[in-house]
């Protein structure tokens, strides 16, 4: 009865495991053990790869399933050190633009969450990534040499590529702000 019984169990904690309805899993120990890396090698990035972290930027939700988003690809190294100096050859840069709306703005937070995704998603395949909001204004002041389809302004540009695999992820990761200090329980 007692074997019968543990058997039930490790039966009951595979399953959770293999479907993500443990407290750890795939998704969370990506989400949790990345960071933003600096440190890249000039080793591309697959095809299949870059294919699977769009389809995952594709995947966001967004308000009222818009998808107000256009994701335009730089692999060209002099394009890509327009933006951002320090690129390596192998880099790709995903310019995340949002359509502009009637009042002038871009839906923001739905781009972002499309930014995470990919950013998670590359993660999940042992890249690097790193989203750049700083160089937006250079790449919306001149968005015909970018390619930004018309009626789209950049909102951020996501740096996805191989790294050093000696940097301790733990070390470079910047600290967060403490469980108490950001999360209350409302009595
Ligand atoms: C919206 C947004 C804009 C960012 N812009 C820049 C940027 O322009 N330049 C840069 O070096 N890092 C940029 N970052 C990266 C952040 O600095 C980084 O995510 C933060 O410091 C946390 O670091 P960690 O992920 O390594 O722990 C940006 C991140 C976000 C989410």
């Amino acid at each position: 009865m007692k074997i019968k019984l543990s058997l039930l169990v490790i039966a009951f904690l595979a399953v959770s495991k293999l479907f993500g309805q443990g407290t750890d899993n795939c998704v969370t120990s990506v989400i949790l053990s990345g960071y933003s890396e600096k440190a890249y090698i000039s080793e591309p990035i697959t095809v299949q790869q870059l294919d699977l972290i769009l389809k995952c930027g594709i995947k966001a939700p967004s308000g009222k399933n818009i998808q107000p988003w256009k994701f335009t690809v730089i692999k060209d190294e002099t394009t890509m050190k327009e933006i951002i100096k320090d690129v390596v050859p192998g880099n790709v840069l995903i310019i995340v633009s949002g359509i502009v709306t009637e009042n002038g703005t871009t839906p923001d937070f739905d781009c972002g969450l499309a930014t995470e995704s990919m950013f998670v998603a590359a993660h999940s395949v042992g890249l690097g990534a790193r989203i750049y909001s700083g160089p937006a204004g250079i790449i919306n002041s001149n968005k015909e040499l970018f390619q930004i389809p018309s009626g789209y302004m950049a909102v951020v540009a996501l740096r996805i590529g191989n790294i050093d695999k000696s940097v301790d992820a733990v070390s470079a990761a910047s600290p967060r702000k403490k469980f108490e200090e950001v999360v209350n329980y409302k009595n």
